[in-house]
Protein backbone atom coordinates (compact mmCIF):
# COMPACT_ATOMS: atom_id res chain seq x y z
CA UNK A 1 0.00 0.00 0.00
CA UNK A 2 1.52 3.62 -1.14
CA UNK A 3 1.43 6.36 1.08
CA UNK A 4 -2.18 7.84 -0.89
CA UNK A 5 -3.61 4.65 0.03
CA UNK A 6 -2.86 4.48 3.48
CA UNK A 7 -3.72 8.26 4.03
CA UNK A 8 -7.09 6.87 2.81
CA UNK A 9 -7.57 4.02 5.39
CA UNK A 10 -7.19 6.64 7.73
CA UNK A 11 -9.78 9.03 6.63
CA UNK A 12 -12.15 6.22 6.08
CA UNK A 13 -11.65 4.72 9.84
CA UNK A 14 -12.43 8.41 11.35
CA UNK A 15 -15.39 8.73 8.98
CA UNK A 16 -17.12 5.60 9.87
CA UNK A 17 -16.24 6.54 13.67
CA UNK A 18 -17.93 9.82 13.03
CA UNK A 19 -21.02 7.80 11.47
CA UNK A 20 -21.31 5.43 13.51
CA UNK A 21 -21.01 7.80 16.61
CA UNK A 22 -18.46 6.64 18.28
CA UNK A 23 -16.86 10.01 17.29
CA UNK A 24 -19.20 13.00 18.48
CA UNK A 25 -19.03 16.56 18.18
CA UNK A 26 -15.77 18.16 20.13
CA UNK A 27 -14.47 14.86 20.42
CA UNK A 28 -10.58 15.10 20.27
CA UNK A 29 -8.69 13.12 17.93
CA UNK A 30 -5.38 11.99 19.37
CA UNK A 31 -2.30 13.47 17.91
CA UNK A 32 -1.23 12.93 14.68
CA UNK A 33 2.26 12.07 16.57
CA UNK A 34 0.14 9.66 18.70
CA UNK A 35 -2.06 8.42 15.49
CA UNK A 36 0.66 7.57 13.83
CA UNK A 37 2.39 5.38 16.38
CA UNK A 38 -0.84 3.78 17.13
CA UNK A 39 -2.13 2.95 13.54
CA UNK A 40 2.12 2.14 12.79
CA UNK A 41 2.09 4.68 9.60
CA UNK A 42 4.52 7.58 9.14
CA UNK A 43 2.89 10.83 10.66
CA UNK A 44 2.92 12.57 7.21
CA UNK A 45 0.24 10.01 6.91
CA UNK A 46 -2.11 11.02 9.58
CA UNK A 47 -0.80 14.91 8.81
CA UNK A 48 -2.72 14.24 5.25
CA UNK A 49 -5.68 12.32 6.02
CA UNK A 50 -6.25 15.21 9.13
CA UNK A 51 -6.01 17.54 6.51
CA UNK A 52 -8.59 15.18 3.89
CA UNK A 53 -10.99 15.56 6.82
CA UNK A 54 -10.87 19.16 8.12
CA UNK A 55 -11.21 19.38 4.19
CA UNK A 56 -14.03 17.57 3.84
CA UNK A 57 -16.02 19.41 6.66
CA UNK A 58 -14.93 16.00 9.16
CA UNK A 59 -12.82 17.56 11.37
CA UNK A 60 -11.44 21.33 12.55
CA UNK A 61 -7.70 21.32 12.91
CA UNK A 62 -5.66 24.43 14.13
CA UNK A 63 -1.83 24.74 13.87
CA UNK A 64 -0.92 23.87 17.22
CA UNK A 65 -4.22 22.14 18.74
CA UNK A 66 -5.33 18.88 18.71
CA UNK A 67 -8.19 18.22 15.91
CA UNK A 68 -11.83 17.83 16.75
CA UNK A 69 -14.82 16.41 15.53
CA UNK A 70 -16.50 18.99 13.80
CA UNK A 71 -20.44 20.02 14.18
CA UNK A 72 -22.21 20.05 10.88
CA UNK A 73 -21.20 15.88 10.57
CA UNK A 74 -21.84 14.44 13.80
CA UNK A 75 -24.88 12.06 13.90
CA UNK A 76 -27.54 13.67 15.89
CA UNK A 77 -29.00 11.54 18.67
CA UNK A 78 -32.30 10.72 17.12
CA UNK A 79 -30.59 9.59 13.83
CA UNK A 80 -28.90 6.70 15.35
CA UNK A 81 -31.50 4.06 15.34
CA UNK A 82 -28.77 1.21 16.59
CA UNK A 83 -26.20 1.11 19.41
CA UNK A 84 -23.25 2.27 17.64
CA UNK A 85 -21.58 -0.79 17.44
CA UNK A 86 -24.11 -2.19 15.10
CA UNK A 87 -23.72 -0.03 12.45
CA UNK A 88 -22.15 -2.40 9.78
CA UNK A 89 -18.66 -1.02 8.88
CA UNK A 90 -18.15 0.19 5.43
CA UNK A 91 -20.11 0.84 2.33
CA UNK A 92 -23.90 1.52 4.29
CA UNK A 93 -22.14 3.18 7.10
CA UNK A 94 -20.66 5.73 4.37
CA UNK A 95 -22.19 9.34 4.25
CA UNK A 96 -21.39 9.04 0.22
CA UNK A 97 -23.89 5.89 0.49
CA UNK A 98 -27.12 6.58 -1.33
CA UNK A 99 -30.13 6.37 0.68
CA UNK A 100 -31.63 2.99 -0.40
CA UNK A 101 -35.28 3.24 -0.16
CA UNK A 102 -35.68 0.09 -2.60
CA UNK A 103 -38.74 -2.52 -0.82
CA UNK A 104 -37.86 -5.38 1.12
CA UNK A 105 -35.78 -3.91 4.42
CA UNK A 106 -37.57 -3.87 7.40
CA UNK A 107 -36.91 -1.83 10.95
CA UNK A 108 -34.23 -4.34 11.80
CA UNK A 109 -32.07 -2.15 14.03
CA UNK A 110 -35.67 -1.59 16.23
CA UNK A 111 -35.11 -5.19 17.82
CA UNK A 112 -33.83 -4.52 21.41
CA UNK A 113 -30.32 -5.43 21.74
CA UNK A 114 -31.50 -7.60 25.00
CA UNK A 115 -33.93 -9.56 23.09
CA UNK A 116 -31.56 -10.44 20.03
CA UNK A 117 -28.50 -11.04 22.11
CA UNK A 118 -30.60 -13.42 24.90
CA UNK A 119 -32.00 -15.27 21.62
CA UNK A 120 -28.08 -16.19 20.79
CA UNK A 121 -26.82 -16.92 24.05
CA UNK A 122 -29.63 -19.34 24.16
CA UNK A 123 -28.54 -20.78 21.08
CA UNK A 124 -25.13 -21.07 22.20
CA UNK A 125 -26.50 -22.81 25.54
CA UNK A 126 -27.80 -26.08 23.60
CA UNK A 127 -26.07 -28.94 24.35
CA UNK A 128 -23.59 -30.26 21.88
CA UNK A 129 -24.75 -33.35 20.26
CA UNK A 130 -23.58 -35.83 17.98
CA UNK A 131 -26.36 -36.55 15.14
CA UNK A 132 -26.86 -34.67 12.20
CA UNK A 133 -30.03 -31.67 11.66
CA UNK A 134 -33.12 -32.88 10.76
CA UNK A 135 -33.11 -31.71 7.14
CA UNK A 136 -37.30 -30.49 7.84
CA UNK A 137 -36.09 -28.25 10.94
CA UNK A 138 -36.02 -28.29 14.34
CA UNK A 139 -38.86 -29.49 16.61
CA UNK A 140 -39.41 -26.42 18.71
CA UNK A 141 -38.71 -23.91 15.71
CA UNK A 142 -41.78 -26.09 13.56
CA UNK A 143 -44.13 -26.10 16.91
CA UNK A 144 -43.72 -22.29 17.26
CA UNK A 145 -43.90 -21.89 13.88
CA UNK A 146 -47.54 -23.76 13.96
CA UNK A 147 -48.40 -21.89 17.23
CA UNK A 148 -47.90 -18.38 16.13
CA UNK A 149 -50.04 -19.50 12.46
CA UNK A 150 -52.82 -20.77 14.70
CA UNK A 151 -52.50 -16.93 16.78
CA UNK A 152 -52.64 -14.95 13.74
CA UNK A 153 -53.66 -16.70 10.62
CA UNK A 154 -56.28 -18.15 11.81
CA UNK A 155 -55.00 -21.86 10.74
CA UNK A 156 -53.77 -24.69 12.91
CA UNK A 157 -51.21 -26.79 10.92
CA UNK A 158 -49.98 -29.57 12.59
CA UNK A 159 -46.14 -29.32 13.72
CA UNK A 160 -45.20 -32.11 10.89
CA UNK A 161 -46.46 -30.35 8.17
CA UNK A 162 -43.96 -28.15 8.81
CA UNK A 163 -40.87 -27.63 6.71
CA UNK A 164 -38.17 -25.07 7.32
CA UNK A 165 -36.67 -23.35 4.22
CA UNK A 166 -33.54 -20.66 3.86
CA UNK A 167 -35.79 -17.76 2.51
CA UNK A 168 -38.82 -17.48 0.78
CA UNK A 169 -36.47 -17.65 -1.98
CA UNK A 170 -34.76 -21.65 -1.31
CA UNK A 171 -38.73 -22.47 -0.20
CA UNK A 172 -40.13 -21.52 -4.05
CA UNK A 173 -36.97 -23.59 -5.47
CA UNK A 174 -37.63 -26.36 -3.53
CA UNK A 175 -41.24 -26.33 -4.60
CA UNK A 176 -40.22 -26.41 -8.10
CA UNK A 177 -37.35 -28.80 -8.00
CA UNK A 178 -40.10 -31.10 -5.66
CA UNK A 179 -42.87 -30.73 -8.63
CA UNK A 180 -40.25 -31.39 -11.65
CA UNK A 181 -39.37 -34.79 -9.72
CA UNK A 182 -43.12 -35.49 -9.02
CA UNK A 183 -44.22 -34.70 -12.75
CA UNK A 184 -41.04 -35.99 -14.21
CA UNK A 185 -41.29 -32.96 -16.61
CA UNK A 186 -40.91 -28.93 -15.86
CA UNK A 187 -43.40 -27.87 -13.77
CA UNK A 188 -45.71 -25.12 -15.60
CA UNK A 189 -46.05 -22.25 -12.71
CA UNK A 190 -48.48 -19.06 -13.21
CA UNK A 191 -46.95 -16.14 -11.38
CA UNK A 192 -48.10 -13.01 -10.71
CA UNK A 193 -48.01 -9.96 -13.16
CA UNK A 194 -46.16 -7.71 -12.18
CA UNK A 195 -44.91 -9.29 -9.12
CA UNK A 196 -41.78 -10.57 -6.90
CA UNK A 197 -38.46 -10.96 -9.28
CA UNK A 198 -36.65 -12.92 -6.84
CA UNK A 199 -39.08 -15.49 -6.90
CA UNK A 200 -39.73 -15.69 -10.40
CA UNK A 201 -35.74 -16.41 -10.43
CA UNK A 202 -35.99 -18.78 -7.94
CA UNK A 203 -38.60 -20.74 -9.92
CA UNK A 204 -36.46 -20.30 -13.14
CA UNK A 205 -33.59 -22.26 -12.08
CA UNK A 206 -35.22 -24.86 -10.28
CA UNK A 207 -36.75 -25.81 -13.71
CA UNK A 208 -40.05 -24.42 -14.14
CA UNK A 209 -41.62 -23.08 -16.68
CA UNK A 210 -43.35 -19.86 -16.10
CA UNK A 211 -46.48 -18.18 -17.10
CA UNK A 212 -47.60 -14.64 -15.73
CA UNK A 213 -51.24 -13.98 -14.70
CA UNK A 214 -52.22 -10.30 -14.81
CA UNK A 215 -53.27 -8.97 -11.21
CA UNK A 216 -55.67 -5.85 -10.66
CA UNK A 217 -57.03 -4.15 -7.88
CA UNK A 218 -58.41 -7.85 -6.21
CA UNK A 219 -55.03 -9.03 -6.69
CA UNK A 220 -54.67 -12.48 -9.10
CA UNK A 221 -57.83 -13.06 -11.53
CA UNK A 222 -58.79 -16.44 -11.03
CA UNK A 223 -61.03 -16.29 -14.13
CA UNK A 224 -57.61 -15.55 -16.02
CA UNK A 225 -55.63 -18.13 -14.45
CA UNK A 226 -58.32 -20.69 -15.46
CA UNK A 227 -58.01 -19.64 -19.44
CA UNK A 228 -54.04 -21.20 -18.74
CA UNK A 229 -53.81 -24.59 -19.72
CA UNK A 230 -52.53 -27.48 -18.13
CA UNK A 231 -50.87 -24.94 -15.20
CA UNK A 232 -49.52 -27.12 -12.08
CA UNK A 233 -49.17 -24.40 -9.46
CA UNK A 234 -49.42 -21.23 -8.59
CA UNK A 235 -47.69 -18.24 -6.97
CA UNK A 236 -49.82 -15.68 -5.46
CA UNK A 237 -49.73 -12.93 -2.47
CA UNK A 238 -53.59 -12.70 -1.53
CA UNK A 239 -52.70 -10.95 1.48
CA UNK A 240 -50.89 -7.97 0.24
CA UNK A 241 -50.08 -8.60 -3.43
CA UNK A 242 -46.36 -7.87 -4.40
CA UNK A 243 -45.93 -5.02 -4.96
CA UNK A 244 -48.95 -3.74 -6.06
CA UNK A 245 -50.50 -4.12 -2.37
CA UNK A 246 -54.08 -5.09 -3.50
CA UNK A 247 -55.87 -7.78 -0.70
CA UNK A 248 -58.08 -10.70 -2.52
CA UNK A 249 -61.92 -10.18 -1.74
CA UNK A 250 -62.63 -13.27 -0.08
CA UNK A 251 -65.13 -14.16 -3.29
CA UNK A 252 -62.16 -14.25 -5.55
CA UNK A 253 -60.32 -16.48 -2.88
CA UNK A 254 -63.10 -18.90 -3.16
CA UNK A 255 -63.13 -18.91 -6.86
CA UNK A 256 -59.21 -19.19 -6.73
CA UNK A 257 -59.42 -22.48 -4.86
CA UNK A 258 -62.59 -23.66 -6.34
CA UNK A 259 -60.50 -23.74 -9.42
CA UNK A 260 -57.79 -25.04 -7.86
CA UNK A 261 -59.19 -28.15 -6.81
CA UNK A 262 -60.96 -28.90 -10.01
CA UNK A 263 -58.16 -28.49 -12.25
CA UNK A 264 -55.47 -29.92 -9.97
CA UNK A 265 -53.38 -27.29 -9.42
CA UNK A 266 -51.41 -26.28 -6.45
CA UNK A 267 -51.54 -23.17 -4.60
CA UNK A 268 -48.37 -21.34 -3.02
CA UNK A 269 -49.68 -18.92 -0.75
CA UNK A 270 -46.42 -15.93 -0.51
CA UNK A 271 -47.69 -14.67 3.10
CA UNK A 272 -44.43 -12.70 3.49
CA UNK A 273 -45.01 -9.15 5.00
CA UNK A 274 -49.04 -10.17 6.43
CA UNK A 275 -47.98 -9.27 9.93
CA UNK A 276 -48.34 -5.76 8.87
CA UNK A 277 -51.79 -4.49 7.86
CA UNK A 278 -52.25 -1.13 9.05
CA UNK A 279 -55.63 -0.48 8.21
CA UNK A 280 -59.11 -2.86 7.60
CA UNK A 281 -59.69 -5.77 9.60
CA UNK A 282 -56.98 -8.68 9.72
CA UNK A 283 -56.80 -10.90 6.67
CA UNK A 284 -56.81 -15.02 7.35
CA UNK A 285 -54.45 -16.87 5.05
CA UNK A 286 -55.64 -18.53 2.07
CA UNK A 287 -54.96 -21.40 3.75
CA UNK A 288 -57.34 -21.07 6.40
CA UNK A 289 -60.28 -21.60 4.03
CA UNK A 290 -58.76 -24.21 1.74
CA UNK A 291 -60.62 -27.23 2.43
CA UNK A 292 -59.34 -29.45 -0.48
CA UNK A 293 -55.81 -29.43 0.47
CA UNK A 294 -54.31 -27.54 -2.45
CA UNK A 295 -52.66 -24.75 -0.33
CA UNK A 296 -49.39 -24.73 0.45
CA UNK A 297 -48.16 -21.54 2.55
CA UNK A 298 -45.02 -20.07 3.00
CA UNK A 299 -44.09 -17.73 5.69
CA UNK A 300 -40.92 -16.56 7.37
CA UNK A 301 -38.82 -13.87 9.74
CA UNK A 302 -37.41 -11.75 6.75
CA UNK A 303 -40.08 -9.10 7.33
CA UNK A 304 -40.98 -9.54 10.81
CA UNK A 305 -37.11 -10.24 12.29
CA UNK A 306 -34.09 -9.57 9.92
CA UNK A 307 -33.68 -11.11 6.52
CA UNK A 308 -30.32 -11.85 6.81
CA UNK A 309 -31.05 -14.79 8.69
CA UNK A 310 -32.73 -16.85 5.52
CA UNK A 311 -35.01 -18.73 8.37
CA UNK A 312 -38.43 -19.02 6.57
CA UNK A 313 -41.04 -22.02 6.75
CA UNK A 314 -43.23 -24.05 4.15
CA UNK A 315 -46.59 -25.63 5.67
CA UNK A 316 -47.80 -28.32 3.84
CA UNK A 317 -50.62 -29.00 2.30
CA UNK A 318 -53.03 -32.27 3.64
CA UNK A 319 -51.33 -35.73 3.48
CA UNK A 320 -54.89 -36.74 1.91
CA UNK A 321 -56.01 -33.88 0.48
CA UNK A 322 -55.88 -33.21 -3.53
CA UNK A 323 -51.92 -32.02 -3.35
CA UNK A 324 -51.16 -34.90 -1.01
CA UNK A 325 -48.55 -35.89 -3.59
CA UNK A 326 -46.91 -32.73 -3.99
CA UNK A 327 -46.51 -31.97 -0.67
CA UNK A 328 -44.78 -35.60 0.16
CA UNK A 329 -42.25 -34.52 -2.89
CA UNK A 330 -41.48 -31.37 -1.19
CA UNK A 331 -40.46 -33.45 1.85
CA UNK A 332 -38.64 -35.77 -0.58
CA UNK A 333 -36.68 -32.95 -2.18
CA UNK A 334 -36.45 -30.95 1.44
CA UNK A 335 -34.73 -34.63 2.42
CA UNK A 336 -32.42 -34.90 -0.26
CA UNK A 337 -31.17 -31.12 -0.49
CA UNK A 338 -30.44 -31.34 3.48
CA UNK A 339 -30.46 -28.68 6.19
CA UNK A 340 -30.76 -25.35 5.16
CA UNK A 341 -30.99 -23.53 7.71
CA UNK A 342 -28.14 -23.45 10.53
CA UNK A 343 -29.51 -24.71 13.61
CA UNK A 344 -28.41 -22.16 15.91
CA UNK A 345 -30.43 -19.61 13.63
CA UNK A 346 -33.73 -21.79 13.64
CA UNK A 347 -33.05 -22.09 17.79
CA UNK A 348 -32.40 -18.05 17.80
CA UNK A 349 -35.52 -17.67 15.89
CA UNK A 350 -37.56 -20.24 18.54
CA UNK A 351 -36.38 -18.68 21.17
CA UNK A 352 -37.37 -14.92 19.98
CA UNK A 353 -41.16 -16.47 18.86
CA UNK A 354 -41.53 -18.53 21.98
CA UNK A 355 -39.79 -15.77 24.53
CA UNK A 356 -42.66 -12.89 23.11
CA UNK A 357 -39.80 -10.95 22.21
CA UNK A 358 -41.17 -11.16 18.31
CA UNK A 359 -44.86 -10.08 19.43
CA UNK A 360 -43.28 -7.75 21.32
CA UNK A 361 -41.14 -6.30 18.51
CA UNK A 362 -43.69 -6.36 16.08
CA UNK A 363 -46.36 -3.88 18.68
CA UNK A 364 -43.61 -1.47 18.29
CA UNK A 365 -42.57 -1.73 14.75
CA UNK A 366 -46.22 -1.63 13.66
CA UNK A 367 -46.76 1.54 14.80
CA UNK A 368 -43.57 2.99 13.59
CA UNK A 369 -44.74 1.90 10.37
CA UNK A 370 -48.05 3.36 10.66
CA UNK A 371 -46.52 6.93 11.20
CA UNK A 372 -44.75 6.53 8.43
CA UNK A 373 -47.43 5.42 6.01
CA UNK A 374 -49.71 8.41 7.48
CA UNK A 375 -46.82 10.45 6.58
CA UNK A 376 -46.11 8.94 2.70
CA UNK A 377 -49.79 9.55 2.73
CA UNK A 378 -50.25 13.18 4.07
CA UNK A 379 -46.95 14.44 1.92
CA UNK A 380 -48.75 12.16 -1.49
CA UNK A 381 -52.14 13.98 -1.15
CA UNK A 382 -50.11 17.76 -0.97
CA UNK A 383 -48.60 17.18 -4.13
CA UNK A 384 -50.36 17.65 -7.52
CA UNK A 385 -50.99 14.62 -10.04
CA UNK A 386 -49.42 12.34 -7.78
CA UNK A 387 -50.54 9.37 -5.65
CA UNK A 388 -49.24 6.88 -3.25
CA UNK A 389 -50.94 3.66 -3.57
CA UNK A 390 -50.36 -0.29 -1.68
CA UNK A 391 -50.44 1.95 2.22
CA UNK A 392 -52.83 -0.72 3.93
CA UNK A 393 -50.31 -2.79 5.01
CA UNK A 394 -46.78 -4.26 4.39
CA UNK A 395 -43.58 -1.80 4.16
CA UNK A 396 -43.41 -0.44 0.92
CA UNK A 397 -45.60 1.97 -1.42
CA UNK A 398 -46.38 2.30 -4.66
CA UNK A 399 -46.11 5.82 -6.70
CA UNK A 400 -47.53 6.78 -9.38
CA UNK A 401 -48.10 10.07 -11.24
CA UNK A 402 -50.02 10.98 -14.09
CA UNK A 403 -46.88 13.39 -15.98
CA UNK A 404 -45.64 11.56 -18.58
CA UNK A 405 -42.14 10.75 -17.17
CA UNK A 406 -41.33 6.89 -17.03
CA UNK A 407 -40.75 5.03 -13.69
CA UNK A 408 -37.24 4.46 -14.97
CA UNK A 409 -36.65 7.61 -15.41
CA UNK A 410 -37.81 8.84 -12.17
CA UNK A 411 -36.02 6.51 -10.46
CA UNK A 412 -32.78 7.12 -12.04
CA UNK A 413 -33.18 10.84 -11.41
CA UNK A 414 -33.61 10.23 -8.04
CA UNK A 415 -30.70 7.53 -8.00
CA UNK A 416 -28.64 10.73 -9.07
CA UNK A 417 -29.79 12.54 -6.46
CA UNK A 418 -29.10 10.26 -3.83
CA UNK A 419 -31.90 7.73 -3.38
CA UNK A 420 -32.55 4.45 -4.59
CA UNK A 421 -35.77 3.45 -5.67
CA UNK A 422 -37.36 0.85 -7.85
CA UNK A 423 -39.30 1.34 -11.20
CA UNK A 424 -42.53 -0.20 -10.96
CA UNK A 425 -42.20 -1.63 -14.31
CA UNK A 426 -39.03 -3.72 -13.28
CA UNK A 427 -41.52 -6.04 -11.48
CA UNK A 428 -43.62 -6.83 -15.02
CA UNK A 429 -43.34 -10.12 -16.55
CA UNK A 430 -45.08 -8.53 -19.32
CA UNK A 431 -43.71 -5.57 -20.93
CA UNK A 432 -45.85 -2.26 -20.53
CA UNK A 433 -48.01 -4.34 -17.98
CA UNK A 434 -47.70 -1.82 -15.38
CA UNK A 435 -48.57 2.25 -15.35
CA UNK A 436 -45.62 4.73 -14.85
CA UNK A 437 -44.37 4.54 -11.09
CA UNK A 438 -41.91 3.43 -8.62
CA UNK A 439 -41.68 1.05 -5.76
CA UNK A 440 -40.50 2.82 -2.30
CA UNK A 441 -39.79 0.33 0.48
CA UNK A 442 -40.23 2.54 3.89
CA UNK A 443 -39.47 -0.38 6.38
CA UNK A 444 -35.97 0.51 7.38
CA UNK A 445 -36.27 4.33 7.04
CA UNK A 446 -35.94 7.27 10.09
CA UNK A 447 -38.70 9.81 9.20
CA UNK A 448 -36.22 12.29 8.47
CA UNK A 449 -34.92 9.51 5.96
CA UNK A 450 -38.54 9.04 4.34
CA UNK A 451 -38.75 12.87 3.98
CA UNK A 452 -35.27 13.42 2.18
CA UNK A 453 -36.29 10.51 0.06
CA UNK A 454 -40.01 11.57 -0.57
CA UNK A 455 -38.45 15.19 -0.90
CA UNK A 456 -36.31 13.44 -3.89
CA UNK A 457 -38.97 11.56 -5.70
CA UNK A 458 -41.58 14.24 -5.99
CA UNK A 459 -38.74 16.62 -7.10
CA UNK A 460 -37.83 13.75 -9.94
CA UNK A 461 -41.30 13.19 -10.97
CA UNK A 462 -41.83 16.70 -11.45
CA UNK A 463 -38.96 17.43 -12.94
CA UNK A 464 -39.22 18.56 -16.82
CA UNK A 465 -38.06 16.05 -18.91
C1 LIG B 1 -43.16 -11.10 -2.32
C2 LIG B 1 -42.07 -11.43 -1.36
N1 LIG B 1 -42.00 -12.66 -0.85
C3 LIG B 1 -41.04 -13.00 0.03
C4 LIG B 1 -40.08 -12.12 0.45
C5 LIG B 1 -39.05 -12.57 1.43
O1 LIG B 1 -38.04 -13.24 0.80
P1 LIG B 1 -36.99 -14.12 1.65
O2 LIG B 1 -37.79 -14.94 2.60
O3 LIG B 1 -36.30 -14.95 0.61
O4 LIG B 1 -36.09 -13.17 2.36
C6 LIG B 1 -40.10 -10.83 -0.06
C7 LIG B 1 -39.06 -9.88 0.34
O5 LIG B 1 -38.84 -8.84 -0.26
C8 LIG B 1 -41.12 -10.48 -0.97
O6 LIG B 1 -41.18 -9.25 -1.47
Amino acid sequence: VDQSGRTAAVVARVRRLVHDGTLREGDRLPSTRALAAELGVARGTVVAAFEQLDGEGYIRTRQGAVAVVAASVTVRADDVVRPAHRVPDGAAADRAAPLDARPGLPAVTAIPERDWRGAWRRAADEPLRNTLSDPLGTPVLREQVAASLSLSRGFAPDPSRIVVAAGTSEALSLVAEALRAHLGRAPRIAVEDPGYRTGRRALTSAGADLSPVAVDDDGLDPDALATLERIDAVVVTPTHQYPLGSVMPVARRRRLLDHAARAGVLVVEDDYDSEFRHRGAPVPALAALDTAGSVLHLGGFSKTLDPRLRCAYVVLPRPDGTQGAAAEAVVTARRARGPVVAEPVQAAVAHLVRSGALRRHLGRVRRDYTHRRERIAARAAAEHGLEARALNGGLHTVVTWSGPATGRAVAARTAAAGVLVTALDEYDVTPGRSPAGVVLGYGALTLPELDRALDTLFAAVHAPD
